[in-house]
């Protein structure tokens, strides 16, 4: 269906493609797999005309093309999902499916009637029951994703590429998602499929390509290759698995909650009465099913729902006030959100002003910014934390996410935090960086300090928790500690509600 010659990208400072060389088959699912950063959406964006400008060639359906742009790859058969959801939020779903391609009659006028029903059929397939009508802004990160997949169903393409379409739907939704691909497959489409969880590529993926530090590694067949080779190949070489280390048994608390609720607006309470304690030096895993409170938790506990809150923080035996975020930074504690893009970084602006953010008293001069101060208390982090950009003065955004995730935690770390919380760390982040971070984890719990982290990936929480706390609707259903968790009882507990 595709193949590629000798693809070149560059951006200032960085070669972000080199010389690829790829073939796409119909009939078929190809895997394209790589670390943070190794080219995976520049690759694709460059198959999708988002980048028109490049060196090397592509053949498509047996015919040289060269888009101008993402209508002219449309036109010729080639939808993409991006990585980063694209929808208008203050359009309905509607509108957002056939926003450039609206249905009209023989008038000109539009067609609203047919939109909506060929919407509706859409959402249907991928089994989600909302109204078109609604506005994009109302759904859940997981309906509007399935909102992009509809607009790249309605294509028809006859290539249709999904960058990491799974970051952030619910099992069930992967599973109709999988269906959906299946079906494509017997259509004889073809389907480029990207993501970091393994498991899927195993599960759905017909070939692979392995790109390293924006380079053709390897393709082949998946069903011929292991999940440890796998690894190794995106890497260059083995990886070492972090080894738990016990809690130490003499370690003091550090961080108490107690009775914390919260309050919804004309609906139940999302949090009821939560109360634990975490040790200095401890690793505390939440777990809970997607709606279980989690996020609002670690936000509740770290002041962004003050009004609607209450309950109590202590920190070093020292009851604080929480009143907003400001104050739970005051006394040590702070929080690397769930969505690191939205709530976590500017993301328009350089490293260095994302690590300084919250510490510029460190980095002025007689009232100024000093840049030169900036510059090197980036570097530090930057070395420390083994960010890979091209230089403190890049801008955030360009960077991949892994590395992006490790902005977060240098800001925080230059403030010397007692309390880290930690939600969803390691969201589309690769097996390798995602490893590194659990090291980290641990090596700043060997340094004291108390961690609490929402994951969704149950592995995820049993690899580095020293103790689990499992939620389900708002409540603590259990506290196990990490000698009897296994998948099963953390599952059930998680699931349980009696
Ligand atoms: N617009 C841009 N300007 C400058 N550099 C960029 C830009 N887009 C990507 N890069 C750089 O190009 C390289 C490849 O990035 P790309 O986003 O393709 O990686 P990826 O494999 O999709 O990573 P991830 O798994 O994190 O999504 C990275 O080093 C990235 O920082
Ligand atoms: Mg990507």
């Amino acid at each position: 269906m595709l193949v590629t010659k000798n693809i070149t990208k560059k951006f200032p400072g960085v070669i972000a493609l080199e010389n690829v060389n790829l073939k796409i088959d119909a009939g078929k699912v190809t895997a394209i797999i790589g670390e943070n950063g190794a080219g995976k959406s520049t690759l694709m964006k460059i198959l999708s005309g988002v980048y028109p400008d490049y060196e090397g060639e592509i053949i498509f359906k047996d015919q040289p093309v060269n888009f101008a742009g993402t209508a002219d790859a449309q036109k010729a058969g080639i939808a993409i999902i991006h990585q980063e959801l694209n929808l208008i939020p203050y359009l309905t779903i509607t509108e957002n499916i056939f926003l450039g391609r609206e249905l009209g009659n023989a008038f000109g006028i539009l067609d609203k009637k047919a939109m909506h029903a060929k919407a509706k059929t859409l959402l249907d397939t991928l089994h989600v029951d909302v109204n078109p009508d609604t506005l994009v802004a109302d759904l859940k990160v997981g309906q509007q994703q399935m909102v992009e997949i509809a607009k790249a169903l309605l294509l028809d393409a006859d290539l249709i590429i999904m960058d990491e379409p799974t970051s952030a739907i619910t099992e069930a939704e992967v599973e109709t998602l999988f269906k959906v691909i299946e079906k494509l497959r017997s259509e004889n489409k073809a389907i480029v499929y990207i993501s970091h969880k393994l498991n899927e590529l195993f599960k759905i993926a017909d070939n692979y390509v392995v790109l390293r530090d924006g380079k053709t590694i390897e393709t082949g067949l998946m069903q011929s290759m292991t999940h440890d080779e796998l690894i190794k190949k995106m890497v260059g070489r083995a990886i070492v698995p972090m080894q738990k280390e016990l809690a130490d048994a003499n370690a003091k608390e550090l961080l108490r909650i107690e009775n914390i609720c919260l309050k919804q607006k004309n609906k139940a309470s999302k949090l009821h009465n939560i109360s634990f304690n975490v040790n200095g030096g401890e690793i505390v895993g939440v777990f809970g099913l997607m709606g279980a409170g989690r996020t609002e938790l670690l936000e509740t506990i770290f002041g962004v729902h003050p009004a609607a809150s209450s309950g109590s923080v202590t920190v070093n035996n020292k009851n604080i006030t929480i009143k907003k975020p400001a104050d739970a930074i005051r006394a040590g504690i702070v929080l690397l959100p769930e969505d690191r893009k939205k709530d976590g970084l500017v993301l328009g602006m350089e490293v260095k002003k994302n690590i300084s953010l919250p510490c510029l008293h460190e980095v002025e001069k007689m009232g100024l910014l000093n840049d030169k101060k900036e510059s090197t208390l980036a570097k530090k982090h930057i070395q420390q934390l083994g960010i890979k950009t091209p230089s403190e003065n890049q801008v955030t955004k360009n960077l991949s996410g892994g590395n992006q995730q490790k902005i977060v935690l240098a800001k925080w770390l230059e403030r010397n935090p007692k309390v880290l919380l930690l939600d969803e760390p390691t969201r589309g982040i690769d097996v390798n960086a995602k490893n590194e971070m659990y090291k980290l984890m641990q090596e700043l719990a060997g340094k004291g300090m108390a961690i609490v982290m929402v994951s969704s990936e149950l592995t995820e929480i049993l690899t580095v928790s020293n103790r689990i706390i499992v939620m389900a609707e708002g409540k603590i259903t259990a506290i196990i500690p990490a000698g009897e968790a296994t998948e099963d009882n953390v599952l059930k507990a998680a699931i349980s509600i009696n």
